[in-house]
C-alpha cells in the first residue's frame, strides 16, 4: 500500500482544493435547483394589470373561481384611498410593496390601511375572492364550486386576517388584479425577487369602448382621475379625456417595456390580451391564459364562462361593477352606436398611438363607426405575442 506523506503545503493546498470543490459544487447545486420550486415554493403569483372598465373584473373572476387560485381584487384601492398623496406616481411604491407581501401571503400589510380591528370584510371587495369564501377561510363554499357573492358575505365574514392568510398559503398561485398601475419598472424588484415567481397579464380594451363605460360610471371614478392627472385630493371629470389619455399611454409604455427589449428576467413572463379577443373566443383565449400561468382548464369552468359570456343584453347601469351573465361580445361593440361620432374622434385623437400599437382600426366617419359589419379589430396574430413558456420549460433561468 503506498504511503502519502502530508507536508503542511500540501494540507493547504488539500484545504484550498476542497474549498473550491464546495463552492463549485454549491454553485452547481443553486444552477440545477428546479428552478422555481424552492424559493417560491413552486406558487406562482399573477399580476392581472388593467384599467378602469376595461373586462378586469370578469377576467379576475375568471381566475378566482379556480379551485388552484387565490384571488384579491385591487389590494392598491387600500393605498390609493388612504395615503395623502398628490398622484400615482408617488404611490406606486407603496402599491408594489403591498403587492409583494400579498403574494407572499402576509395579510399584516393591511394594517396600515384598514381600521384598527378590522373583519375580513375590511378587504375591498372580498366576497368577489372565491378563496375567502372556501376552506380554509370559509366553510361555505367548497374548493370546486363557485362562489355565490351574496352568501359569502353574509356568512364568511369574521374578525382578523388571519383566515385569509391562511387560505393563502394553501393555493398553489395567488392571483392580484390591479388597475393603478402606469408601468413595468417599479415592478423589477418583484420580477427579480427570488421568493417570487410573478407573471403578468396585460389586459387591453378599445379606449372607445372604455370611454363609454367610463361615462357610464363616471361619479364612481372622480377620485381616482385625479390620482391619475396628478391632481392630489380633488375631483375630477374627465370630460376632456385627459385621463384616457394618460391610461394610453401607460398601454403604450408597459407594452413596449416588454415587447421592445425587455430586461432578461421579464421574458416569459409578459402576456398581453385584448378583451375583444377574449370575449369573441373565450375559451380559447382563457386557456391559453390558464397555460402561461400553469393552472389547469376544467370542464365545470368551460360550462361557467361560457354561460357568463352568453347571457342576454348589455348590461344595465346598475351592473357596471358587477359581473352578470350578459353577451360579452355585444357589449364589447355597444360604444358604436352610443358613443357621438365627435366623441369617438377625440378619443381616436388622444390614443392614437396605443390604438395602432394594440391593433385598433380607427374610424373616420359616422357611417362607418355605425356599420357594426365593417371590423375594427387587427386580426390577432400579429399581435399576439407573449413570451410564452412552453409547458414544461422552466422560465425562471431564462
Ligand atoms: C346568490 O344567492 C342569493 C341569495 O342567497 C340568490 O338570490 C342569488 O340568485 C344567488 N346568485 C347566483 C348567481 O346564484
Ligand atoms: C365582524 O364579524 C363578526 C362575525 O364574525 C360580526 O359579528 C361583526 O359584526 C363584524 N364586525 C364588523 C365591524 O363588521
Amino acid at each position: 500500500m503506498p504511503r502519502f506523506r502530508l507536508t503542511p503545503p500540501t494540507v493547504v493546498f488539500l484545504l484550498l482544493l476542497q474549498g473550491v470543490a464546495v463552492v463549485l459544487l454549491f454553485g452547481w447545486y443553486v444552477q440545477v435547483l428546479p428552478c422555481g420550486s424552492p424559493p417560491s415554493q413552486g406558487k406562482v403569483h399573477v399580476l392581472l394589470l388593467s384599467s378602469w372598465r376595461s373586462g378586469s373584473s370578469f377576467l379576475g373572476q375568471v381566475f378566482s373561481q379556480h379551485p388552484s387560485v387565490f384571488y384579491l381584487m385591487e389590494p392598491s384601492w387600500h393605498v390609493w384611498t388612504t395615503l395623502q398623496m398628490p398622484g400615482a406616481r408617488a404611490l406606486r411604491m407603496a402599491v408594489r410593496d403591498l403587492m409583494r407581501s400579498v403574494f407572499q401571503c402576509d395579510m399584516s400589510v393591511m394594517d396600515a390601511y384598514t381600521p384598527a380591528q378590522h373583519n375580513m370584510s375590511a378587504l375591498f371587495m372580498w366576497s368577489h375572492s372565491r378563496a375567502l369564501c372556501s376552506p380554509p377561510a370559509c366553510q361555505l363554499t367548497p374548493r370546486h364550486l363557485f362562489s355565490n357573492e351574496t352568501e359569502c358575505k353574509r356568512k364568511c365574514d369574521r374578525p382578523g386576517l388571519q383566515g385569509a392568510e391562511e387560505a393563502c398559503r394553501t393555493y398553489s398561485h395567488v392571483v392580484l388584479k390591479e388597475v393603478r398601475f402606469f408601468e413595468l419598472d417599479s415592478l423589477y424588484p418583484l420580477l427579480q425577487d427570488p421568493t417570487l415567481d410573478l407573471r403578468i397579464i396585460h389586459l387591453v380594451r378599445d379606449p372607445r369602448a372604455v370611454a363609454r363605460s367610463r361615462e357610464q360610471s363616471a361619479k364612481a371614478l372622480v377620485k381616482d382621475n385625479a390620482l391619475v392627472l396628478e391632481q392630489g385630493n380633488t375631483k375630477v371629470d374627465d370630460t376632456q379625456y385627459r385621463v384616457m389619455q394618460e391610461i394610453c399611454r401607460s398601454h403604450i409604455r408597459i407594452h413596449e417595456r416588454a415587447m421592445l427589449k425587455p430586461p432578461d428576467f421579464l421574458r416569459g413572463r409578459y402576456k398581453m390580451v385584448r378583451y375583444e379577443d377574449m370575449v369573441r373566443d373565450p375559451l380559447t383565449e382563457i386557456d391559453s391564459m390558464y397555460q402561461f400561468v400553469g393552472l389547469e382548464m376544467t370542464q365545470s369552468l368551460q360550462e361557467w364562462i361560457y354561460k357568463v359570456t352568453h347571457g342576454k343584453g348589455k348590461g344595465t347601469k346598475k351592473e357596471a361593477f358587477q359581473i352578470t351573465s350578459r353577451n360579452a361580445a355585444d357589449v364589447s361593440q355597444a360604444w358604436r352606436t352610443t358613443l357621438p361620432h365627435d366623441k369617438v374622434r377625440n378619443i381616436q385623437e388622444v390614443c392614437k398611438g396605443a390604438m395602432s400599437l394594440l391593433g385598433y382600426r380607427t374610424v373616420d366617419s359616422e357611417k362607418e363607426q355605425k356599420k357594426l359589419d365593417v371590423d375594427l379589430l387587427t386580426p390577432r396574430e400579429r399581435y399576439h405575442f407573449s413570451w410564452l413558456p412552453s409547458k414544461t420549460d422552466n422560465t425562471n433561468n431564462e
